[in-house]
């Protein structure tokens, strides 16, 4: 058994923008099955406190970077949880990152430097009688713990996951004094990256053991096109590089125990659940595949690249229901495409219940990104028998089998890919994916072999728990 710490700035069901917090959320519980015991230090949004219901205060701090706070000790949704109270850095209206209209807090380097000072406490002394074996940090938020560790003399092995190497959490080099870090350690080999405090680099650098959440995404990592400038440090740092594929939690994602659907088995039962989410779209029948969309809008997800591939789904009778929050730019975008075409429509906002609807009623997830650490919708599809077409990188490489004639021969396939990653490509991918929507024989084989896909978290947990244990034994 291993006691980890995780270090993570969102968690699914407290808060959540993205697939960081769904890991958050079931990893811990998928650990402890292996017989692990994590504890998970978040910080105390304003919208969290409410959700804990009873605490225990189980440490005080005078002076967090500029406020007094409290750490508060709870138990939710099958999580231990510890929660950063600090009135001064998480308490405001606004984003987990920035405020309404989209910019980053300024101070977002002190709230996060907060979130790893505690952790690095928590490794050096502990709370109560807990001592974590392992401290298990999740992108940027995280990355300074290790230095933090350094300074306060704390040696408990850091692990490291990479969810998405676009944000490094920059600052400039003249916050040094008032983040509390070691001037001395501002240099190549830590956390110095071209001249400004990197807190991601920090992370890779402090790491005992990096993971990122696909094999795919793990070589990816090493190249200028998908490294996006950290690709030297990670190369630095390969042999201690693993790609583990995230799962999903199953019970959630279960289509025969789904309470926002009409539950199903067999891919036929998807049909009553097809009608109902074109009703809810405003989209009348179509012969056509109804193609779903559930994202964050940003240049990652390719939507861009989707609007303009459309033509060739639409042409022949295909729909598509789209439900999307971020960019206002984008946002704009979609409803206006949604304007011009009758089998188009689009909500945008954030809604959990209507992600589910859509994962069930649609015949295809589309996943265009540029690129995509793993993602997580394609598996939610693959699992309610909702064939995912999808971009060839990252974890869509690794998840889904593409229709190619081999795999289709050998009767395999789960999806479509596409590549390269280009609107042409894209709209050939809708031109295959027309043909085998007309050829039910096919396409129910592949529902089938879809649902049947190993997308839980038993083996990438059982991955970490043997990770886990290799460290705290070398530690010892
Ligand atoms: P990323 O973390 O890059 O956004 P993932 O595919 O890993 O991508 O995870 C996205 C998660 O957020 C999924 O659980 C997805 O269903 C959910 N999600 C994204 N946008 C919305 C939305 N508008 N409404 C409901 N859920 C959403
Ligand atoms: C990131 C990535 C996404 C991944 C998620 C959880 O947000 O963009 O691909 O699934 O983290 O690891």
């Amino acid at each position: 058994m291993t006691r980890v710490l995780f270090v993570v700035s969102e968690c699914a069901p407290l808060i959540k923008t993205g697939g960081l917090a769904d890991v958050a959320g079931a990893l811990p519980i998928a650990l402890a099955a292996c017989g692990d015991e994590v504890r998970t230090l978040l910080p105390g949004y304003r919208s969290v406190l409410p959700k804990l219901g009873k605490t225990k205060v189980i440490e005080t701090y005078d002076n967090l970077f500029g406020g007094p706070a409290k750490l508060r000790a709870c138990k939710v949704a099958g999580l231990d949880l510890l929660v950063i109270d600090a009135p001064h850095l998480f308490d405001r209206d606004g984003g987990l990152y920035g405020d309404q209209s989209g910019d980053d807090w300024p101070d977002n380097p002190e709230r996060f430097a907060a979130l790893s000072y505690v952790a690095a406490k928590i490794a050096k002394s502990g709370v109560g009688k807990w001592m974590p074996d392992i401290v298990h940090g999740h992108d940027w938020q995280a990355g300074l713990t290790p230095e933090y560790m350094q300074t306060l003399g704390a040696d408990v092995p850091f692990v490291f996951t990479v969810h998405n190497i676009a944000f490094h959490g920059n600052t400039s080099g003249d916050r040094l004094i008032g983040l509390g870090l070691d001037s001395a350690r501002f240099h190549a080999d830590h956390f110095e990256f071209w001249g400004q405090i990197s807190a991601l680099k920090a992370a890779l650098m402090g790491a005992a053991k990096i993971t990122t959440v696909s094999q795919t995404y793990a070589e990816e990592l090493l190249t200028p096109e998908f490294g996006m400038g950290m690709e030297g440090v990670l190369r630095h740092r390969q042999s201690d590089l693993v790609g583990i594929v995230n799962g999903i939690d199953k019970d959630i994602w279960d289509p025969a125990t789904d309470p926002n659907i009409t539950p199903y088995t067999t891919p036929s039962g998807k049909a009553a659940n097809k009608k109902a989410l074109q009703k809810t779209f405003g989209l009348g029948q179509s012969d056509g595949p109804l193609c779903v969309l559930v994202s964050r809008l940003t240049e990652q997800k390719g939507i861009d690249m989707l609007l303009a591939a459309l033509p060739a789904l639409l042409d022949q009778g295909g729909q598509l229901a789209l439900l999307g929050s971020g960019d206002p730019r984008l946002e704009v975008v979609v409803l206006e495409a949604a304007e011009t075409y009758e089998n188009m429509s689009v909500k945008i906002g954030y809604n959990e219940a209507l992600s589910h609807q859509m994962i069930a009623g649609g015949d295809v997830i589309l996943v265009p990104s540029r690129f995509e650490p793993c993602g997580l919708t394609q598996l939610y599809g693959l699992r309610y028998g909702t064939l995912p077409l999808v971009a060839l990188t990252g974890g869509l490489a690794d998840t889904v089998i593409n229709a190619s004639p081999a795999a289709l021969a050998t009767n395999v396939a789960t999806g479509l890919q596409f590549f390269p990653i280009t609107t042409r490509a894209l709209a050939n991918a809708f031109a295959r994916l027309g043909a085998l929507y007309v050829q039910p024989k096919i396409w129910k084989g592949m529902q089938r072999n879809a649902m049947k896909q190993p997308v839980g978290w038993e083996t990438s947990a059982a991955e970490f728990h043997a990770i886990y244990a290799s460290l705290s034994k070398a530690g010892d």
